[in-house]
């Protein structure tokens, strides 16, 4: 795996520098400064959050814990990586820097933070300077230039070779605390036990994961954003609903699986009906696809799907039409997927930051973007009994194409979500998630 990653690093850095070039000279700037970033203290505390590197820092190297660090890169110059690594006895300090990328940087190290600007270019004026204000050093304060900003999100949707093959890994190590949570849902554990099995299965903890699990059984499965992990196992489990992901050099993968148990046979049903939904709107990625039109062919399927086991009794174009399938399926198809779980750049219509909307009745779509080779998207449709939103179709005119006892019913098991990340190709798409279930047989 190192080696593919060795091989594949150098193009993987060309394409960072063209990308670099085009974008500075959109803002019309010399040299491009990326700020590492630094922990958040807690209020009060002399303690600190997790600290999250700056995506575009992990870009350039796979380096996560480099607090205080910085890359400046000048076109047609090597570029520079100044490393903080301090002399500290109370932690541990970040690794010497090592492995197959460390010949394409020269390597300043420095011992404390504000050393780093006597490393830095030295007039902030000609610097395009990515960061957040509390990292500024001296002058060197993040501008964020906004052409840069658009240039540089609009191009990340591209994944090179060597960052499918981070996302491929993480879609293994997460295909693997699936099948590990999956067994633990089926030995009865509760959510906190769930989640234990999920983090051993991966070897990595919360603060690690590309963002936090949704581990719900029975009915937490209808709360969209399930972060409580229970204590305690419910009486019955009787389906299970796990949104997990992992990282592998800061790359995410981010997935979705639901669960019936044995006795949950008509919940099973409807599990495989989003299922054939899920792989046929796979299928789908593809070059020149609009993923709008995408995300409405996935209200169109579901909704065919509730009137084919007899949720509701109307057809899926009025359905749609009607706002009712948005009552069952309130979130949006996906988006785009790498250095973050929800990609920036979602909704960019070229590299100069004209932004697509999305298509009206549907403001929780996340991209709008056509799709194009070397694109990574996530494909995650669902089926909820969510009370507040059942509650809200109750009292409209629409309440009457609704079988409520059978809806009733399903309330107990929650929701529906499955999710694939997917990556366009020039041919048939890569289903990075199947792949990585398939590989551990
Ligand atoms: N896990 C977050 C999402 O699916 O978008
Ligand atoms: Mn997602
Ligand atoms: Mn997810």
């Amino acid at each position: 795996m190192t080696e593919a990653l060795a091989q594949a690093y150098p193009l993987h850095m060309a394409t960072l520098r063209q990308r670099a070039d085009a974008a500075l000279e959109a803002c019309g700037r010399d040299q491009l400064v990326i700020a590492a970033g630094h922990p958040i203290t807690k209020h009060l505390d002399d303690q600190d959050y997790p600290f999250i590197v700056h995506p575009a820092f992990k870009q350039w190297l796979p380096l996560l814990d480099a607090p205080g660090s910085w890359i400046v890169y000048t076109p047609g110059k090597k570029p520079k990586l100044v490393f903080l690594q301090p002399q500290d006895f109370w932690h541990v300090v970040p690794e010497s820097p090592t492995g197959y990328w460390v010949d394409h940087f020269d390597i300043e190290i420095i011992r404390k933070w504000p050393d780093a600007r006597k490393h830095l270019p030295a007039n902030p004026d000609r610097c395009a300077i990515l960061g957040q204000p509390r990292d500024a050093v001296e002058d060197m304060i993040p501008n964020s230039p906004q052409p840069l900003v658009d240039s540089l999100d609009y191009h990340r949707a591209y994944k090179t070779p060597y960052e499918l093959i981070l996302m491929r890994q993480a879609s293994v190590l997460g295909a693997r605390g699936h099948r590990a949570a999956e067994a633990a849902f089926r030995a009865g554990e509760s959510e906190f036990g769930i989640h234990m099995a999920y983090l051993h299965a991966i070897s990595q903890i919360d603060a690690e994961l590309p963002y936090a699990s949704i581990v719900g059984l029975n009915e937490h499965g209808a709360v969209l954003h399930y972060t409580h992990f229970d204590r305690t196992p419910p009486e019955q489990s009787l389906s299970f609903l796990i949104d997990a992901g992992a990282s592998s050099a800061g790359y995410a993968s981010d997935i979705t699986r639901s669960h019936a148990a044995p006795q949950a046979e008509e919940f099973q049903a409807l599990i495989e009906a989003v299922d054939g939904v899920q792989q046929k709107l796979c299928a789908m990625v593809r070059a020149n696809q609009d993923y709008r039109q995408m995300h409405l062919e996935a209200h169109h399927m579901l909704a065919g799907v509730l009137r084919d086991q007899g949720f509701i009794d109307m057809s899926p174009e009025a359905a749609v039409e009607e706002g009712v399938s948005s009552i069952f399926f309130p979130h949006g198809l996906g988006h785009s997927i790498g250095l973050q779980v929800h990609d920036v750049g979602g909704f960019l219509k070229n590299a100069r930051g004209e932004k697509t909307a999305q298509p009206e009745g549907h403001p929780f779509l996340r991209q709008t973007r056509t799709l194009e080779p070397s694109m990574v998207c996530t494909i995650e449709p669902g089926l909820y009994f969510v009370d507040m939103l059942l509650a809200q179709l109750r009292e409209r005119p629409q309440a009457k194409n609704v079988n409520w006892e059978r809806v009733d019913r399903f309330r107990p098991y929650g929701g529906i979500r499955i999710e694939d990340d997917v990556a366009c190709t020039e041919g048939e798409p890569e289903n990075l998630t199947r792949d990585a279930f398939a590989s551990l047989g």
